[in-house]
């Protein structure tokens, strides 16, 4: 938002402190600056779930008010998690251009292969048109939150609700990041251990039903990589409004989703050259699967920790583990064929990292385009510096969204996409990219055991 007419953020900005001011949304924008910059981030692939977008085009107005053009500098109060920055400045430079014709729902086709979930391309889902659960809500439905004991508390507004559940406010903490698994005793020629990682989807768990209706979806507009595949929040709507004889939000805040959501598997593991190995996984369905079905001459063994909860299906949970762990052993990248059947390759440096892609038809090249840089972008924190710090009863500490160790705009360099041009069935293309990313990444830097790679003072 513009606050008489400078950005500031509005998800850290309390009401009280805009009291008399001039507010501008990006509702506010004059209709033919508003429908320019739906079409300059359409056209480049800037804007994926939409989440985050509104925010940003309102910092990039500001920006190009002022006749600057450093966006990265500019994002630094942002966070972007899908598309990986690079395509946000290039929206910056599109504003204002007319773009190529383009078919629309093959791009949408294209984003829901990629995004796991019905997804929509179109210049209003950059201006906030994504159809977010909790922008739909009835004005006067009760609002439920967590109450950190496993239950709900439910208040007549949302600021009642967090005060019926005692909401701590989130924190970063001094904690120090830890490997809750050891590497398995073997002769090995690379080793890996990974720790929390938190998917940090922006828009957090939402949903609400009227008594007798149909929930809201919390998936309105992208698959937050899998974090919400078992999300709670429809099944509670629907109890909490049938219990209350009215309409009721479930709204979780960050903390709560960085306390109850899923989080990446940990793993700590060894293997040798010849692609043989033993993989340790934290408890979780479906992994030890995921990896024996990619990697057949790893032995899976399964290690009950204490920690937040874990998912198998967060974006290549496993796999993409036993791809970097065996590239590793083997001392070099190489192609990475994913279970999709999609294939990637990748040579990452610190200055650019270039990716190739054959994942079928493309359908839509913006969009596709879009999805391998977020995967890159994600690989590389993932690696690099994602992580959170978890206490040895398995409570999370690292409860704000600047915690998490995700790259800054600042931090991301270019990327160079290259896609195989076919007519075959289309298949998701980015979770190949984010393992082929890891692991050239990883291989790059020379195989440092202990992930994050690069983590300094928190
Ligand atoms: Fe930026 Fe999804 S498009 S968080």
């Amino acid at each position: 938002m513009l606050v008489d007419g400078a950005p500031r953020v509005a998800c850290v900005t309390p009401a009280r402190r805009v009291a008399g001011r001039s507010v501008t949304t990006v509702d506010g924008l004059p209709d033919d600056e508003r429908a320019a910059w739906g079409e300059a981030f359409c056209a480049t692939g800037a804007s994926q779930c939409g989440f985050c977008t509104p925010g940003i085009v309102l910092r990039l107005a500001a920006l190009r008010a002022k006749g600057s053009a450093d966006v990265d500098g500019a994002l630094l109060a942002h966070l972007c998690r899908c598309t990986g920055w690079r395509t946000i400045g290039a929206a910056f430079d599109a504003y204002g251009v007319a773009a190529a014709p383009r078919d629309l729902e093959a791009a949408s086709r294209r984003a829901t292969i990629e995004g796991g979930v019905p997804q929509r391309v179109a210049p209003d889902v950059s201006l906030g048109g994504g159809g977010f659960a909790d922008d739909t809500a009835p004005a006067d439905a009760l609002v439920a939150v967590p109450d950190g004991r496993g239950g709900w508390a439910v208040g007549e507004t949302l600021t009642d609700a967090r005060r019926a559940a005692g909401k701590v406010q989130g924190r970063r903490t001094t904690a120090a990041l830890q490997h809750p698994l050891e590497v398995p005793a073997g002769e090995w020629d690379a080793t890996l251990r990974t720790t929390w990682v938190e998917p940090a989807y922006l828009e957090v768990d939402a949903s609400w039903c009227s008594p007798g209706g149909e929930p809201a979806s919390p998936l309105a507009n992208g698959g937050a990589f899998g974090g919400k595949a078992a999300s709670d929040a429809p099944a509670v709507a629907r109890r909490l409004a049938d219990e209350h004889g009215r309409p009721v939000r479930v709204l979780l805040s960050r903390e709560d989703t960085v306390r109850v959501g899923p989080k990446r598997p940990p793993v700590a593991a060894g293997a040798r050259a010849d692609g043989t190995g033993v993989l340790r996984v934290a408890r979780t369905d479906g992994v030890a699967d995921a990896v024996r079905a990619f990697a057949p001459g790893l032995t899976v063994e399964e290690v009950d920790v204490s920690g937040p909860p874990t998912s198998a299906a967060l974006r290549a949970a496993g796999w993409a583990e036993a791809h970097v762990l065996l590239r590793g052993a083997a001392g070099a990248a190489g192609p990475v064929r994913s279970p999709s059947g999609a294939v990637a390759e990748a040579e990452v440096a610190e200055d650019l990292v270039r990716i190739r892609v054959s994942c079928g038809d493309p359908l839509d090249e913006v969009v596709l385009r879009s999805y391998c840089i977020g995967a890159t972008h994600m690989a590389l924190g993932w690696v690099r510096s994602e992580g959170i710090a978890v206490d040895d009863a398995g409570d999370p500490h690292d409860l704000t969204i600047r915690s998490f160790g995700i790259l800054r705009a600042r931090e991301m360099p270019p990327v160079e996409v290259e896609i195989e041009r076919t007519s075959g069935n289309p298949v998701n293309g980015s979770d190949a990219v984010f393992a082929a990313v890891a692991a050239a990444e990883w291989i790059g830097e020379g195989c440092a055991q202990d992930w994050p790679t690069r983590r300094g003072g928190k």
